[in-house]
């Protein structure tokens, strides 16, 4: 049977520092940072065990995801395309940093990217 992208990807430690890498990335990011700024650090660090949860899940692993979903969970923050465009940036520059490979790479990607609709709102 063919290998899920979660295996492909190395399973939940490699998403895990995947996650670790990213989420400092967007709060720290000048545009960004307003959507982490005053948030206790446990509000955080259980965000974080949510999009790791949400991606294992969603690349095909034995994990379940407790979180709610994409529409949800973002809706009134006030997410726009600038915002997105800056996410995406940091989301390419995690991957540069593992060097994930291109198959693997485009399929994070095009997920990712199809969670845009449900997330950008202005
Ligand atoms: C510019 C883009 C984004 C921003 C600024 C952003 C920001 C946030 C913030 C501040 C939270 C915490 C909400 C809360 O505690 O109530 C959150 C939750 C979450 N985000 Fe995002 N997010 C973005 C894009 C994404 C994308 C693309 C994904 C997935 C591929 C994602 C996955 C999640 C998950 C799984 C949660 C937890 C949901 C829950 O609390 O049930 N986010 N996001």
């Amino acid at each position: 049977m063919a290998k899920s992208l979660y295996e492909r990807l190395g399973g939940y430690d490699a998403i895990t520092a995947v996650a670790n890498d990213l989420l400092p990335r967007l709060s720290s990011d000048p545009l960004l940072g307003r959507f982490w700024a005053h948030r206790g650090a446990d509000g955080v660090a259980r965000e974080k065990q949510l999009l790791i949860a949400f991606l294992c899940h969603a690349a095909g692993g034995p994990v379940y995801y407790p979180g709610r979903d994409m529409k949800l969970s973002h809706k009134g923050m006030g997410i726009s395309s600038a915002d997105w465009e800056a996410f995406m940036k940091h989301v390419n520059a995690t991957l540069d940093a593992f060097s994930v490979p291109p198959t693997e790479r485009s399929e994070v990607v095009a997920f990712i990217g199809g969670t845009r609709g449900d997330i950008v709102e202005a």
